[in-house]
């Protein structure tokens, strides 16, 4: 099977597709050039004495390739501690698919996007004092385009725009 043909089943059962309720995490990101965007939930648990991820999802205004990225990624960040899945590169992360077309390449790196900047804001709630709950953060519709917003743990982070591509840090 070829990628375009394990995209088009990718597509055809989504994977992991929906808001989580009880996430620890969610992190945003857009991409101004095509005007997609995506969102990645994260549930963290623990395994072994360490924290790992427990499950992942996404919610996406994105092409088709987004969305099996997402897909596939998200299924495979399951059981991945914090290092590790930061680690992963958006190629690694659309790995199930094979190689990506150069024109979809930064689908991929939306996700990725995605992934950190959950990873990130994870990351700065364990550094930070606990805070009272806020208001819910809405459905994507309702976050997109608007500015950072704290509720409870949920943070969500949103990408200011550039061209610049993401980059492995
Ligand atoms: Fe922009 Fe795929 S075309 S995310």
């Amino acid at each position: 099977m070829n990628t375009e043909e394990k995209i088009q089943q990718a597509i055809a059962n989504p994977r992991n597709m929906g808001e989580m309720a009880d996430a620890d995490a969610v992190g945003m990101v857009g991409n101004p050039d095509c005007g997609d965007m995506l969102r990645m939930w994260i549930k963290f648990g623990e395994k072994d004495g360490r924290k790992i991820i427990d499950r992942a999802s996404f919610q996406s205004f994105g092409c088709q390739t987004a969305i099996a990225v997402a897909s596939v990624a998200t299924e495979m960040l399951r059981g991945k501690t914090v290092d590790e899945a930061k680690s992963l590169s958006s190629t690694e992360l659309a790995e199930d698919l094979g190689p990506l077309p150069p024109m979809k390449i930064h689908c991929g790196q939306m996700v990725e996007g995605a992934l950190r900047s959950a990873l990130e804001a994870e990351e700065k709630e364990a550094l930070a004092p606990a805070k009272a709950p806020g208001p819910d953060p809405g459905n994507l519709i309702h976050s997109f385009g608007s500015a950072p917003k704290q509720a409870g743990k949920l943070k969500v982070i949103l990408d200011p725009p550039s061209n610049e591509p993401i980059t492995n840090s």
